[in-house]
């Protein structure tokens, strides 16, 4: 168990697996066997190249897709597999934040009207409530009140954002799930959407998944970080230890910082050589093998698990 120890997790995933059927009767594994949990007041970062499964992973944690074995507890009551008003009443505590908010928005809405859709759906507020709490959530992202009566065009992809963000807390969720969520915004814009996110989760106390492909970004502000490589977690770690402390060759090699397995400081690391293989065409044994400078014979034979190697941090990889 990976996170002994700590305190009972808001959302926790256990050993999940997710496949597709893929061409010609193939089947592609998007997640296989991932164990993450999620804690108030704390992000987990999950970081990996496309195609990594990282947001089937979310799409699992929401209930979006369903996983073909393991299971996801919310509060430690069992949530996967629950459909209708079940799921529902689960979904409304956990809350997506997407890459492109403005694809999730009707054009034809106003701002007022898109942040308190979900509060209507739930039939926590009534119509003539909206106003009123559509300044109070634009107030909360930091957007002036005016902004309400605005459409999703007539907004930066900054402000579109905090919208999404205004919309996604609007049920006082407990988990918040980033996916990609700065990733389409130029850096002075990123920077202050993470310092919007750091200070809600700090005000409310709410557990948040921050997935992106950029490592740098996620150790900003993660207290624990997930390195996924096509569908696996290959390292999990406490956030700040990623630059110094990273173990797996894959997330050295994303670091693209010197590093040697025996501590011989002389030789580098190859900086990631060649396309993460596709789904259908994943190696036997370790996924990365493929990729890998360190790569020995065991490494063909079978997945390495993943094991505690230092106090809280878990790699998987046999030369480590
Ligand atoms: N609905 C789906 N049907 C078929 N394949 C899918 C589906 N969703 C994701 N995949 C595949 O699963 C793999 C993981 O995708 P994804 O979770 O989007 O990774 P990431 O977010 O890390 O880029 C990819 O190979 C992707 O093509
Ligand atoms: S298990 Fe082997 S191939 Fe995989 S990362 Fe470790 S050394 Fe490289
Ligand atoms: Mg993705």
């Amino acid at each position: 168990m990976c996170e002994a120890g700590k305190k009972t997790p808001v959302l926790e995933a256990k050993q999940v697996t997710k496949r597709f059927p893929a061409a010609h009767g193939q089947t592609l594994t998007a997640c296989e066997n991932v164990t993450l949990s999620l804690y108030a007041g704390q992000t987990l970062g999950i970081v990996g190249e496309s195609g990594g499964g990282k947001s089937t992973f979310l799409r699992l944690l929401v209930g979006l897709e369903q996983p073909d074995s393991g299971e996801v507890l919310y509060q430690g009551t069992k949530i996967s597999g629950l459909k209708g008003k079940a799921l529902r009443d689960a979904r409304r505590h956990i809350q997506m934040v997407f890459q492109d908010p403005s694809e999730a928005f009707h054009p034809r809405m106003k701002v007022r009207d898109i942040i308190c859709e979900p509060l209507l759906n739930y039939h926590i507020i009534r119509r003539q409530e909206v106003p009123e709490k559509a300044v109070e959530l634009l107030r909360m992202v930091e957007l002036p009140e005016e902004f309400a009566g605005r459409y999703p065009k007539d907004l930066s992809g900054g402000q579109r954002q905090r919208v999404g963000i205004a919309r996604a807390l609007a049920l006082e969720p407990d988990v918040l799930l980033c996916d990609e969520a700065t990733s389409a915004l130029d850096v002075a814009v990123q920077k202050s959407i993470i310092e919007l996110l750091v200070r809600l989760q700090r005000e409310k106390n709410i557990a948040i998944a921050f997935v992106c492909h950029d490592l740098a970004l996620v150790r900003q502000l993660s207290h624990r970080t997930a390195v996924m490589y096509l569908g696996h977690v290959v390292e999990l770690m406490d956030g700040r230890d990623v630059a110094a402390r990273s173990l797996h060759p894959y997330t050295r090699a994303m670091l693209g910082s010197v590093f040697d397995l025996n501590m011989d400081f002389t030789k580098e690391i190859p900086v990631l050589k060649g396309e993460t293989p596709g789904p259908l065409h994943v190696p036997e044994g370790c996924p990365f093998r493929d990729r890998c400078g360190f790569v020995r014979k065991e490494c063909a034979g079978h997945m390495p698990p993943l094991e505690e190697k230092e106090k809280n941090h878990f790699c998987a990889c046999f030369a480590v």
